[in-house]
Parts: structure tokens; C-alpha cells; sequence
């Protein structure tokens, strides 16, 4: 397969430039993969993606790991089709799967805020998991003031705008193969 790898592009009138390469991406899903094989060995998880972002670090992370596990999505909304989050979320997907005594992981393409994953951290203590821990392919470390334990993160990354590998820029750009950072005006 041969994948789309410009070293910038244009969305919506903003341009990006590389910030995180497909190689650089492999190679830490790849050890990502090994971290899950070994903390999850006998336990059957069920990785649930927050939709949309998480879909395709979602589907790259499954491919990495080798052990049994199952999947699930559920769709949140926080943002709207702005660069900064809009303070509250709507639940446009439920889970489907069970939940109660499983081990979930939940699967994040971006800790911002960490609202959503606050949220989603609440939704699972009332469904009575076996255990649940939290996966970013990103966290914007400085960004976060809500309350989360994150327990494995693919890249710590300033507080800009990003975009490609499942993340959009008012839905545009999700389908770019790396990930890229918006170019500030000066
Ligand atoms: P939080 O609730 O503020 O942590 O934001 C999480 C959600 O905001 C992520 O799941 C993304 O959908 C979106 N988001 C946050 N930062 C970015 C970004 O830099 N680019 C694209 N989407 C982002
Ligand atoms: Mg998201």
C-alpha cells in the first residue's frame, strides 16, 4: 500500500506542517503492542474508541497487539467544528458491549482538556468494569485540567492544533497518513 506523505498540506484554509511521522508512529504503536500483550495476557480486554478520532490509531494499536481481545465505540462531541473545545459533552453513540466485569481499555486519539475522557472515566465506574485504563495516541500535557490517569501515551506534545491519523480540522484531514501541526501566523 503506498500512503499520501506530504511534508505539508493545506485544510480549510490553514496550513500544517509534518510533526509526527508514519515511521515514528509505527514504531511506537509497535512497542505500544508489546506493553498490551504483556499487562493484558489471559484477560480477554475490550478496547473502546472514542469516536471519531480514535479510528484509525484504534485499528493501527489492534493490529499490534497479539493476545485475544474484543472491540467497541462509543461517540462523544465536545468540540464542534472549532479549534477549542466547547466546555461540554453529548453522547451521540452508546456502548453496546458489556461492560461489567470486563477489563476495558479506553482508547483516545488526543487528551486535550481531558473532558471527554473524564466523562468517559465516570460513564465506566457506573457499568462496574473489572478494570479500566486509559490509552492516547497524543496528551497535550500543559492542556489538561480535568481530572485523568492516563496509562499509556503514544506522544507528549505542546498545546497546538494538530491534525491527520484520525484527527480532523472541522472533519477534514482524518484520513491524512501522519500527523502534522498547524502553522502559527506571525
Ligand atoms: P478534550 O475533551 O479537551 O480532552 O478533547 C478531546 C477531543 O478534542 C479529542 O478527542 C479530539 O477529538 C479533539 N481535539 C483536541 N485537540 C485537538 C487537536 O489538536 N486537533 C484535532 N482535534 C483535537
Ligand atoms: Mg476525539
Amino acid at each position: 500500500m503506498s500512503y499520501y506523505l506530504p511534508e505539508s498540506v493545506e485544510c480549510n484554509g490553514e496550513i500544517f506542517k509534518i510533526f509526527i511521522t508514519k515511521e515514528q508512529i509505527d514504531a511506537r504503536l509497535s512497542l505500544l503492542g508489546e506493553e498490551l500483550d504483556r499487562d493484558y495476557e489471559g484477560k480477554n480486554p475490550i478496547f473502546i474508541g472514542v469516536l471519531n478520532g480514535s479510528f484509525i490509531f484504534l485499528a493501527d494499536l489492534m493490529r499490534n497487539v497479539s493476545i485475544p481481545c474484543e472491540v467497541d465505540f462509543m461517540k462523544l462531541s465536545s468540540y464542534g467544528d472549532e479549534k477549542v473545545s466547547s466546555g461540554n459533552v453529548t453522547e451521540l453513540k452508546h456502548i453496546d458491549a458489556k461492560i461489567k466485569d470486563r477489563h476495558i481499555i479506553l482508547v483516545e486519539d488526543i487528551i486535550d482538556t481531558g473532558l471527554s475522557m473524564n466523562y468517559m472515566l465516570k460513564k465506566m465506574d457506573e457499568l462496574e468494569p473489572a478494570s479500566v485504563k486509559v490509552v492516547t495516541l497524543l496528551h497535550k500535557k500543559e492542556a489538561t485540567r480535568h481530572d485523568v490517569t492516563i496509562d499509556y501515551v503514544g506522544f507528549e506534545i505542546p498545546t497546538k492544533f494538530v491534525l491527520g491519523y484520525g484527527l480532523d480540522y472541522a472533519q477534514e484531514g482524518r484520513n491524512l497518513a501522519q500527523i502534522y501541526v498547524i502553522e502559527e501566523h506571525t
